[in-house]
């Protein structure tokens, strides 16, 4: 099997102040042993009024740098809206895009996810797509249809060389927040369809995401098909955090 390097990624959302973020980078600095970026990639991804200060306390640390979302254009009358070159800027590497959150509250939609996927693949970034099903869906058995029209239309003309470049947060919206995780089987089968569903993909990372804790992700993380996590709450400790890194790093040592 291809060995995938694990991602941990840090969705902020909402919180931290400026201020805030740069204590809580500080803690999780302390937290994370440096040896652990040789094996893991550790992302934060603040808010976007913190990336410049995040970016100045990480800079010649192993932490890498993550937004949480992207226009589609790269300039032009979009008030309100962040460029991939803007994001660039700060030495942002990676992208959320197409979080739940935005899907719903901000009327993202599949076409939306395709135009920012490819705006951020042009700039060089990684896209971090996040695909997930309501609850309803979820017990309507309707996760592996709606997940998959996720995937394929936001891929729609995307090369297999440049979806290979990209990475997949499968997100239940209903683990969201809620501290109901998925199961570790079910999650891994999801993504291992996925992984077929665009060429390319069965080379790409694939995250879970969704109520993802210390208590849980040893068993999330034994999947080989789950090659890291997009983690809300527990990113914001410190400690639950570097735990979440240290627990991916000794998942890998076992494949
Ligand atoms: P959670 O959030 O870990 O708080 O459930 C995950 C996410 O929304 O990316």
């Amino acid at each position: 099997m291809t060995r995938r390097r694990p991602l941990i990624a840090g969705n902020w959302k909402m919180h931290q102040t400026v201020a805030s973020s740069g204590t809580l980078v500080v803690e999780i600095l302390a937290a994370i042993p440096p040896q652990a970026y040789d094996e893991v990639d550790v992302v934060l991804c603040p808010p976007f009024t913190a990336l410049a200060g995040v970016a100045l306390a990480i800079e010649g640390t192993g932490l890498q740098l993550g937004a949480q979302n992207v226009s589609a254009f790269d300039w032009g009358p979009y008030t309100g809206q962040i460029s991939a070159p803007m994001l660039l800027e700060f030495g942002t590497r990676y992208v959320i895009i197409g979080h739940s959150e935005v899907r719903t509250q901000c009327g993202e939609t599949d076409a939306g996810c395709s135009a920012k996927l490819r705006a951020a693949l042009q700039s060089g970034m990684t896209p971090i797509l996040a695909v997930g099903e309501t609850l309803a869906e979820h017990e309507g058995g309707l996760t592996r249809q709606i997940v998959g029209a996720q995937v394929r239309q936001a891929f729609e003309g995307v090369s297999a060389v440049d979806a290979e470049r990209c990475v997949i947060a499968y997100e239940p919206i209903w683990a969201i927040g809620s501290g109901r995780s998925d199961t570790p089987e079910d999650a891994a089968a999801v993504i291992a369809e996925i992984r077929t569903l665009v060429p390319g993909l069965d080379r790409a990372r694939c995250l879970y995401g969704g109520s993802m804790k210390p208590a849980n992700a040893e068993a999330l993380l034994a999947q080989p098909e789950i090659d890291g996590g997009l983690i809300g709450g527990a990113s914001l400790d410190a400690a639950a955090f570097a735990l979440l890194v240290n627990l991916a790093r000794k998942a890998i040592a076992t494949r």
